[in-house]
């Protein structure tokens, strides 16, 4: 089984963006340990970030396309904002784990709405970056 893991706007910054709020991992050090434990369970990632909502648009829709047993999505500050993204959640039959570094509901009030939510399975955030392997653990359980 494959799983994507697709991340929005800024994530590439990851480690020296505001690391008191998303920490000091990189966006590759969170790819290489998901790695790992996907392989120790016997499936793979396909792991992408991209700063243009578009992009995250067709990866869903790839992620239907090429039978992805699940997606974990980061969808950044998209998460607050993107109609289109939702639609993309909507329109695929591939659950879709929602994921965040920080928790949005302890934050500013313009981040408390998610439009992902509105289509994830489930939310995972708050726990840095172990909130992806926690999304991942439940990703592998469906
Ligand atoms: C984030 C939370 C969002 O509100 C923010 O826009 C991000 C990162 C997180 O992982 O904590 O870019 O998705």
């Amino acid at each position: 089984p494959i799983i994507f893991v697709l991340n929005g706007p800024n994530l590439n910054l990851l480690g020296t963006r505001e690391p008191e709020i998303y920490g000091t991992d990189t966006l590759d050090d969170i790819a290489g340990h998901l790695d790992d434990r996907a392989r120790a369970a016997g499936a793979s990632i396909d792991f992408r970030q991209s700063n243009h909502e578009g992009h995250l648009v067709d990866w869903l829709q790839e992620a239907q396309a090429v039978g992805a047993k699940a997606v974990l999505l980061n969808a950044a500050g998209y998460t607050h904002t993107s109609v289109a993204i939702l639609d993309a959640i909507k329109a695929i039959n591939v659950p879709v784990f929602e994921v965040h570094l920080s928790d949005p509901h302890k934050r500013e009030a313009f981040r408390h709405l998610s439009y992902v939510s509105m289509g994830a399975k489930a939310v995972f955030a708050g726990h840095g970056a172990k909130s992806y392997e926690l999304a991942l653990d439940a990703a592998l359980q469906v």
